[in-house]
């Protein structure tokens, strides 16, 4: 490899270096950064564990000249909100032509559910329960984002969460901690692909280390209390998932957990990350997560704060800035030992080598490769089927869906000729892109033969101080001019002269996400109201639902005909929804969080365990509520199909599961109804008796299967010791002797046990 002065000759002479073929392995790597470090000032060094943001204008790309000073002056390592092969180009030039050593910068940005090409919400996603697929949106968006000028993204977000109060839990894969860490590996390795440093891949970054979800009473940013046990079963396997998977990077979250925030916690960090699970990247704080350790009352001042977060482990400072006005200080006076900064620089010195900017630091910034791949065909196709793929049938009376490709359809609601929100909370760089609306859907699929009337019926919001409170913050949420009767009233009128009518409700995008808590989570009033007078027109309703969360829906699951959760699907939510209501697609997407009843019942999850006092609605002192279930209303695994699936009873190959063999579990799947489908298949077991008490369900594997009408196959699922374990009081992972039940079925409600011993 060449020295840096031949690097700097390539780039003068305009030739751009190639890289070796696989700069993360290369022998050369050491002695390079040893070289380049030998070389670094302090400041020069803590200026690598600097990061902020570049702030893209909706105008197009400014550089704010604060950051432009910084950056030429080698103090910053890392940038986000930069995209685009120009911007990033420029912003790039300014490290490597105007610093000393022309170490180059990392580009981040947050590149959750696609770049351009718009994927499902994560949470939508996981409805799927396929694992290849998400992997392959995973890729595509690092495919679009790396051809964008991007090496790195905040993605994937991996919180379990069951609170639906809480708006981020949109941005993760529900409640379960096994499927999560499925849903975690996918996501890391098609990020990243299966070599560091090729140019259609991203960095990774799993976060938000750690029991965000848990923050309490659903409050963004709030508190969490638990204790180890829940933190390592519950919590944690997700990112221990992730970073098995190889992930780049990760970043602590913004609360605490017993009072330590896990930006500075070294429990979480060394102790967790480092010595048990052997983590090898670099950890990014999260947005001036540093700087909030002082009104956090954790850390006295600036000072203080960096060298908390930095010496628990933190190796990057987005965004606060303290790292980079005090670690120097800090270090020469003795407060943080110079060998750490030298750790944590050699981390993210290390990334750059293996993503091969030191050989080409343009790379990533390719007009042609942007051209070529950002919102090809393909990537479309993927979008419409892995949409397609992640809407759950929650009800399905009478089959009134699949509809019929004739006949007037009614198409009601403020989300049906929408392309902005239905792109969901994390499309930033999608925002421009062109979306297929429901609308648009239902005429392209529907065809010629189906006659598609619309009316809005009403705004998507009645609540004026939250409506003017999105739109401050960018929701760009429309008002009818018309008023609320006259809408109204056209949407009677529309739906008394249709066959069938399609309702389109929902929230805003805004209303989950970061900062987008809410203590009520039903539909907005006004919205319940039209469906009601909708209904009483006598015609059958398809209610189809545009949300970020579960949402509370007992009124609209007594209300309507037909219910179906399309979360925020993307690009080609209108295709992907008309694909299904039609029966194009026959749905199979599965809940992956359970939807409460109402909103007394959370935090709830399918993980329950049973108590001293089981429930039973016919004893008065056990553990239950007097005005709801204990379930809630569609548990985790649930979805309908236009077919019926009939599992069988378990079948066991033997009694017991010994260690080191394999113990297989089988049931039959049929097709008992009239049209092809697909089936998740889902396994539980429970351990009866333990020396600390386990769940009454917990979820160890699944099947997505596709079956013909009519047709029955066998499916065979491998169970091991591994499957069995647990913490048990001395905190050791241990599978423990004795009963268990496996569980089989559709849904984690309905199953079919049986019991074996171990
Ligand atoms: C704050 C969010 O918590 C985090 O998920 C995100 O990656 C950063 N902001 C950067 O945008």
């Amino acid at each position: 490899m060449r020295g840096l002065s031949g690097l700097v000759l390539g780039l003068v002479m305009g030739v751009a270096a190639r890289a070796a073929a696989a700069p993360g392995d290369s022998p050369k790597m050491k002695p390079f950064i040893d070289q380049l470090m030998a070389k670094m000032t302090l400041q020069e060094k803590v200026g690598q564990l600097v990061q902020y943001s570049a702030d893209m204008a909706v105008t197009g790309a400014t550089i704010r000249a604060d950051y432009q000073n910084e950056i030429e002056k080698g103090q910053v390592g890392s940038i986000f909100n930069a995209y685009t092969p120009a911007f990033t180009r420029q912003l790039q030039r300014l490290a490597v032509e105007k610093t000393r050593l022309k170490i180059p910068l990392l580009f981040a940005y947050d590149v959750i559910h696609g770049h351009k090409t718009i994927f499902p919400i994560p949470l939508g996603e996981s409805a799927s329960w396929d694992l290849s697929l998400m992997e392959k949106s995973a890729r595509i968006a690092a495919a679009e984002a790396s051809a964008d000028g991007l090496h790195w993204t905040f993605a994937p977000m991996v919180d379990i969460a069951r609170d639906p109060r809480w708006g981020r839990v949109s941005e993760g894969a529900g409640e379960d901690p096994w499927l999560g860490s499925k849903i975690a590996a996918a996501r890391v390795r098609g990020f990243q692909g299966d070599r560091p440093g090729r140019t259609d891949s991203v960095l990774a970054c799993v976060k938000h280390y750690a029991a965000y979800g848990a923050a309490r009473g659903g409050r963004d940013y709030n508190i969490v209390s638990m204790g180890e046990r829940e933190l390592r079963e519950d919590y944690l396997p997700p990112f221990r998932a992730a970073v098995e998977a190889g992930v780049a990077t990760l970043m602590p979250s913004f609360n605490e957990i017993n009072g330590i925030p896990a930006t500075a916690d070294p429990m979480l960090l060394q102790k967790i990350l480092r010595e048990e699970w052997k983590f090898q990247g670099f950890a990014v704080s999260d947005y001036t997560a540093v700087e909030e350790l002082i009104p956090a009352g954790f850390a006295a001042d600036g000072a203080e704060a960096a060298r908390l977060a930095f010496r628990a482990g933190t190796d990057m400072d987005m965004q606060s800035g303290l790292y980079q006005k005090n670690l120097p200080n800090l270090v020469r006076q003795g407060k943080v030992p110079m060998a750490e900064v030298d750790r944590s620089v050699r981390r993210i010195l290390e990334a750059k080598y293996r993503l091969g900017l030191f050989q080409d630091p343009y790379r990533f910034s390719n007009e042609d490769r942007a051209k070529g791949v950002i919102l090809s065909p393909p990537h479309q196709e993927h979008a419409r089927e892995i949409s397609r793929r992640s809407i759950v049938l929650l009800k399905n009376a009478n089959s009134v869906l699949p509809l019929k490709k004739q006949g007037t359809i009614a198409v009601i609601g403020p989300l049906a000729d929408d392309g902005l929100n239905i792109l969901g909370n994390w499309s930033a760089a999608g925002r421009g892109t062109k979306t297929v609306t429901l609308l648009e859907g239902l005429r392209q699929v529907g065809g010629e033969n189906v006659r598609i009337v619309h009316a809005r019926g009403v705004d998507l919001l009645d609540d004026e101080v939250l409506h003017q409170t999105l739109n401050e913050h960018g929701a760009g949420l429309t008002k009818d001019p018309r008023g609320a009767e006259e809408m109204r009233r056209e949407a009677l009128r529309v739906a008394r002269g249709a066959d069938v009518v399609v309702m389109a409700l929902g929230e805003a995008e805004s209303m989950s996400g970061e900062a987008a808590s809410r203590t009520v989570i039903r539909l907005p009033a006004h919205q319940q109201a039209l469906l009601r007078d909708v209904k009483a027109t006598g015609k059958p309703v398809v209610v189809l639902l545009f949300n970020g969360r579960p949402l509370v829906l007992g009124m609209e699951n007594e209300v309507a005909d037909a219910l179906v959760e399309t979360w925020f699907l993307g690009t080609q939510a209108g295709n992907a929804i008309a694909d299904v209501l039609f029966g194009d697609y026959n749905p199979s997407g599965k809940l992956t969080i359970s939807f409460p009843y109402n909103e007394g019942q959370i935090p709830v999850s399918y993980l329950d365990k049973s108590t001293g006092r089981p429930m039973n609605p016919k004893v008065k002192y056990t553990t239950k509520y007097l005005d709801a279930p204990n379930e809630p209303l569609f548990p985790f695994g649930y979805g309908l199909s236009y077919t019926s699936f009939e599992i069988s009873e378990p079948r066991l190959d033997s009694e017991r599961l010994k260690a080191g063999q394999r113990f297989k579990v089988r049931v039959d799947v049929t097709n008992t109804g009239s049209r092809d489908g697909e089936e998740v298949v889902q396994l539980y077991i429970r351990d009866l008796v333990a020396t600390v008490t386990r769940p009454m369900k917990q979820l160890r594997g699944f099947r997505k299967v596709f079956l013909k009408a009519g047709e029955k196959k066998e499916l065979v699922f491998d169970l091991s010791v591994e499957d069995l374990k647990f913490y048990d009081q001395k905190m050791r992972w241990v599978a423990e002797p004795g009963t268990f039940q496996v569980m089989v079925g559709n849904s984690s409600r309905d199953v079919k046990a049986t019991e074996f011993r171990f």
